[in-house]
């Protein structure tokens, strides 16, 4: 497996296997890979050629306020993990090197207003920014996004589309621990009194998707989630939202393709879960 920091680098690789008519799969990463980042790799190995992972915590899509610098680092973990799952390459840039010059950005802004675009106004910006420049860097023929982050799922699709790249956008299943909290790096953050408590997402989660069927109230399931969540006191609700998936526009009535999806602080960490309803 090859580790390399710099942008001529990883495209010297690219073109050579690419000369040899070999398929790229991208799966790009923040880093501090757990389960979920492996289930991609896993997929992304199954369908491509060359496996490109690129490990890069991206400033542009924290907000000022928000945890760039505690954001959790272990890139020889990663790289081991990385090696053992048979990826070919991982690309570790410097910020340096990938914001070099001042920035052009790209901005999905009609899905990017809803859910977290709305506590996290820069975040979709710079993910969109970021991904774009991987695509243009590693030109993959796929590449692997989990939908424990379904809005960044759906805003990158849309991106996809609207700037014809031609690139096959696959989205995984979320990966959760035994007990039902979705796999995150953030979770590292939980003291084990907040652990215990993160369990209302999953346990509010598994309530709405009990009660879901066509034509019900979105406030009606909204209301039954909400009151899973507010029984835990360490929990505070940024947002439960039942919304269109391919919009993200707030829905009134269960119909179609829905995302149900939450943002809830336990202490000051804040994390996300959401399940999928199609009628
Ligand atoms: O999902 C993430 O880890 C990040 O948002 C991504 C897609 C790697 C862009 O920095």
């Amino acid at each position: 497996m090859l580790v390399v920091n710099t942008i001529a680098e990883v495209r010297a690789f690219i073109k050579a296997r690419r000369r040899e008519g070999k398929t790229v799969g991208l799966v790009p990463t923040m880093g501090y890979l757990h389960e979920g980042h492996a289930s991609l790799i896993k997929k992304c190995r199954e369908e491509n050629d060359i496996v490109v992972v690129s490990v890069f915590v991206n400033p542009s899509q924290f907000g000022p306020t928000e945890d760039l610098e505690a954001y959790p680092r272990d890139f020889d973990r990663d790289c081991a993990l990385c090696e053992s799952a048979g990826v070919d390459i991982v690309f570790h840039p410097e910020p340096t090197e990938m914001y070099k010059t001042p920035k052009a950005y790209v901005n999905i802004s009609t899905l990017s207003d809803n859910l977290c675009g709305k506590t996290r106004p820069v975040h979709f910006c710079g993910v969109c920014t970021v991904v774009c420049k991987l695509f243009h860097i590693t030109m993959p023929d796929r590449a692997y996004f989990g939908q424990k982050d379904a809005q960044q799922l759906a805003i990158i699709k849309k991106m996809v589309k609207d700037l014809d790249f031609d690139i096959v956008i696959v989205g995984c299943p979320i990966v959760r621990e035994i007990d039902g909290l979705a796999k995150s790096s953030r979770n590292i953050y939980l003291s084990s009194a907040e652990r215990k408590a993160a369990l209302c997402l999953s346990s509010s989660i598994k309530k709405g998707e009990s009660m879901i069927i066509k034509g019900m109230k979105s406030d009606e399931l909204i209301d039954a989630m909400r009151d899973v969540i507010e029984a835990e006191p360490m929990a505070r609700i940024d947002y439960v939202s039942v919304v269109d998936a391919f919009t993200m526009k707030d829905v009134e009535t269960i119909d179609g393709s829905v995302l149900v999806a939450m943002a809830v602080y336990i202490g000051k960490t804040r994390l996300i879960d959401n399940f999928s309803f199609e009628v």
